[in-house]
């Protein structure tokens, strides 16, 4: 298979923010794209609402639930390429309510790899996380990091990884997996850090509530991971396929840093004040994540073309516009 040959590409979570940014990058590429939207009553489409009439066009909203197999099954019939980022990924609720982790995370994936092998679907991307590694042990982390799960949402993730790769093993499912580092940008939910911080000033706020500041990461404008998403959907399947790649930019900045930087984008004297109901358990805080891309690099040449201060700039622009800014609570504390 190569980019010119796949033309219909499935998408799980494709009205979330990564999946809306995929959707918009396979389109421009040249695909058409089937988009599962979870299941709702609102008759939502997510952020896929929100993309211009020439992007939708090539888009067939599918409306399911990747717990349930048939509706899985109906996303993926005749797909050249499925690309699977549906799941549950706030780690706070996933203290919460883990037993929804393991239905959407590692059942959902299950559902995802059996559609995929009985129809023989030519490509599969899986999404894993580089929470998976827990905190690092050796800098920078290549794939072959130990696995250290410190939270559910992090070993529900690792579950559907070592499903993915035993379909490989057992069935020869063509199955890739790509394991993003931090991804942020345009859409992305207050759940996370940077539009947690980018979000409260462009409401107004200047004392800035946060969690613990010390721990680094990683962060991948949301463009570049979208387009490592569709480079290993699309390469020759004896350069990726049964392998795992990471996605992240080698870079790492702490939390207070990041806050420092944010400020001196946006013009803005911060002050943070700490949340307890912010910190997490100690030993289930990653506190260092920094990525080797090396392998993917290699695989496929492919590399971030945004610096942070860029992939910044674009994401304090899209929050200072109100119509987005509108479709936050930027004063609540979502996990
Ligand atoms: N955001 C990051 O920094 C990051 C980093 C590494 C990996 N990831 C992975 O990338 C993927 C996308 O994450 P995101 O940041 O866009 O989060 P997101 O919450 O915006 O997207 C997840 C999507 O999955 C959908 N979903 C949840 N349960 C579902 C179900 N039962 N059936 C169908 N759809 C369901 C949600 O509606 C949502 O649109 C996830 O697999 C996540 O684990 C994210």
């Amino acid at each position: 298979m190569s980019s010119t040959t796949a033309t219909t590409a499935a998408v799980t979570g494709a009205e979330g923010f990564i999946g809306s940014h995929l959707v918009e990058k396979l389109v421009a590429d040249g695909h058409r794209v089937r988009a599962m939207v979870q299941y709702n009553s609102f008759s939502s489409f997510g952020w896929l609402e929100t993309l211009g009439q020439d992007v939708l066009d090539n888009v067939e909203i599918v409306l399911g639930d990747v717990r349930d197999p048939g509706s899985v099954t109906g996303l993926v019939k005749g797909a050249d390429a499925v690309y699977h980022l549906a799941a549950l990924i706030a780690i706070p609720y996933s203290y919460q309510a883990p037993h929804s982790y393991v239905e959407t995370n590692v059942t959902g994936t299950l559902n995802v790899l059996e559609a995929v092998r009985h129809l023989e679907i030519p490509r599969l991307v899986h999404t894993s996380t580089s929470e998976t590694y827990g905190t690092a042990q050796t800098v920078p982390i290549t794939e072959d990091h130990p696995i250290n799960t410190q939270s559910p949402y992090a070993a529900s993730k690792a579950g559907g990884d070592r499903l993915a790769d035993s379909y490989h093993a057992s069935f020869e499912t063509p199955v890739v997996t790509l394991r993003p580092f931090n991804t942020f940008g345009p859409r992305q939910s207050m759940r996370a850090v940077i539009p947690t911080v980018i979000g409260q000033v462009a409401a107004g706020e200047r004392t800035i509530t946060l969690g613990d500041l010390r721990p680094t990461r990683d962060f991948l404008y949301v463009k570049d991971t979208a387009a490592a998403f569709a480079t290993v959907g699309t390469a020759p399947a004896e350069q990726v396929v049964g392998r795992t790649f990471n996605a992240g930019t080698g870079g790492e900045i702490s939390v207070g840093d990041l806050v420092t930087l944010v400020g001196k984008l946006m013009d803005a004297d911060l002050t943070v004040r700490e949340d307890t109901d912010r910190i997490r358990p100690a030993a289930s805080e990653v506190m260092r994540l920094v990525a080797d891309a090396t392998r993917l690099r290699e695989a496929t040449g492919w590399a971030p073309a945004h610096s942070l201060e860029e992939g910044l700039l674009h994401t304090i622009e899209f929050f200072r516009d109100p119509a987005n800014l509108a479709r936050y609570k930027t004063d609540l504390y979502n996990v």
